[in-house]
């Protein structure tokens, strides 16, 4: 039996051309109370969603079908479930506030979990107190972290949704393979007080091996090679290659293969987070992903936060046939979170093909694409608004004004309340056709309490049980990147080939054409 020709989904597709006869109340005020999952100061309001009081019950069923509870259960306790790469997938581990076993190839590894976090945390006091000094003997004042996908985009999101918690520190950014990026930050920052944090989980990652290098050299040509090791720390699985690199290894902070590059802010590599904010903010930031994963494990699925969003997520794409995700937070300091969400989501479930080999024959993971609201108003959502396609999105608010600004923070959450009404409820009648809007179109809203350290934990664990639940209903591994590869080797091929010639293929040719 197939996934489409399973009984629970048989019954949706039902349940969808039954709905599609009646259409959705979207201003009856009862929703708002029956589709809202709210703990811990952060809520689910599915109220604008194409849901009746059938279509949760339906969900659920195909959760179950598909041995969610199950799934989480193998996760949580480090099954290998990650079976490509023969691998765990224990990012929750990290975040355990007890000390209760966790085994692995029957080794319990909290207790390398914990010597670790003992070692990050003394070195972020060490730093941030300023026993640990830059070469020349002043404290450092700035912080830049050096690597790319999930070793640039969690700790790049957190740092400035944080911000508010950051004393004493500025942090940067380096990713892209373009100098521009590493020559814009180093002309910003003062090599006497700069740390650089490596962050490679692999350390082969062309792009960090070459702005680290970069960064390196810059500093040698500033204050003497003896400043490289005061000055660099890495945090990788390779010790090999840090030690080659010139990095000592007591500088060095560890990751595990069973951690994806994805799901590992949790880990060293939210390093720069934690100088920048500090322990304790840091251990809320942990404290917080803890409770969304206390929440994932217990919830019953029908009310479990991170299920119904994934199931939403699912009704939407395989049922109503939406192709995509726009992923809209009304504050600036989230302005990093479509991003972020783009590789946690499209990296962990852009794939086509089951655990077991087959081709999927349905679809994965919409396109996720997105920006800070009120901006995004002003370029894409008249497209959201009367486009052809319909485009599912997920507002993110903070209901807490904590710059104390109430003129800005009312017209920013009027605006998000706003789009969500137009979109849901639209308005039938106008003068001119092209000023009617149909309605009906579908929204999450996320609402924080605060955007504080914790709730930033249960948001981004909210997501990553999303995925990961969606991943289980789909039947694919979310938790491997075989698609990244074929462009990595090809790159390094044609960058190596590139001073030879008789490339008489059409990637030579290209190149050439590209790169005279
Ligand atoms: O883009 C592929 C990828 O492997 C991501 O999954 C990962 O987050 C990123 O590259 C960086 O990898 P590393 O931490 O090994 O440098």
């Amino acid at each position: 039996m197939t996934l489409t020709s399973s009984p629970a989904w048989q019954a949706l597709l039902r349940h969808r051309d039954s709905l599609r006869q009646t259409r959705v109340a979207f201003d009856d005020v009862a929703r708002l109370k029956t589709f809202d999952i709210a703990f811990d100061g952060l809520r689910l309001n599915y109220a604008f969603q194409n849901v009746s009081a059938e279509t949760l019950p339906l969900l659920v069923a195909l959760a179950a079908q598909q041995q969610v509870p199950d799934w989480r259960a193998r996760m949580f306790k480090g099954d290998k479930i990650n079976a490509t790469e023969n691998r765990a997938a224990l990012h929750t581990a990290l975040r355990r506030l007890d000390d209760a076993p966790v085994f692995l190839d029957a080794i319990d590894v909290m207790p390398e979990v914990r010597a670790a976090q003992n070692r990050i945390s003394a070195f972020v006091d060490d730093v941030r107190t300023g026993k640990w000094t830059g070469a020349t003997g002043k404290p450092f004042r700035a912080i830049v972290n050096i690597g790319i996908g999930g070793s640039d985009l969690g700790p790049r999101l957190a740092a400035k949704a944080l911000q508010p918690y950051a004393s004493g520190f500025e942090t940067h950014f380096v990713a892209n393979a373009d100098a521009f990026d590493i020559a814009d930050v180093l002309r910003k920052v003062d090599p006497a007080q700069t740390l650089f944090v490596v962050v490679s989980k692999t350390f082969t990652t062309q792009e960090t091996l070459l702005n680290a290098h970069s960064a390196r050299r810059w500093l040698v040509e500033k204050l003497g090679e003896g400043a490289v090791e005061r000055h660099f720390v890495a945090v990788s699985v390779n010790r090999d290659a840090v030690e080659a690199f010139g990095i000592h290894a007591e500088n060095m902070f560890p990751m595990w293969d069973w951690v994806g590059g994805r799901y590992s802010l949790w880990s060293a590599v939210g390093l720069s987070v934690g100088l920048a904010i500090g322990n304790d903010n840091f251990r809320a930031l942990l404290a917080g992903a803890a409770s969304m994963d206390a929440h994932f494990q217990t919830a019953p699925l029908v009310s479990n936060m991170p299920v119904v969003l994934a199931l939403l997520g699912i009704w939407n794409r395989n049922f109503l046939g939406a192709s995509a995700l726009a992923i809209l937070p009304y504050c600036e300091r989230l302005r990093d979170l479509p991003r972020y969400l783009q590789q946690l989501e499209m990296e962990s479930n852009g794939k086509s093909v089951t655990r077991g080999g087959e081709a999927t024959g349905y679809a994965t993971a919409p396109v996720l694409f997105g920006d800070c609201g009120t901006i995004s108003q002003h370029s894409f959502h008249q497209c959201l608004h009367q486009g052809t396609d319909i485009i599912p999105a997920d507002f993110i608010g903070v209901a807490t004004d904590d710059l104390n600004q109430p003129d800005h923070h009312r017209a920013l959450l009027s605006n998000m309340a706003a789009q969500m009404g137009a979109l849901a409820l639209g308005r039938k009648q106008a003068a001119k056709p092209q000023d009617v809007y149909a309605g009906g179109r579908p929204s999450n809203l996320i609402l924080l309490d605060k955007l504080d350290p914790y709730r930033l934990g249960m948001l981004l664990a909210l997501y990553e049980h999303k995925t990961f639940v969606q991943s289980v209903i789909w039947d694919i591994n979310a938790f491997d990147q075989p698609g990244v590869e074929l462009g990595k080797q090809m790159a390094k091929s044609l960058e190596n080939s590139h001073s030879t010639d008789g490339a008489g293929d059409i990637m030579g040719q290209f190149f050439r054409m590209i790169f005279p």
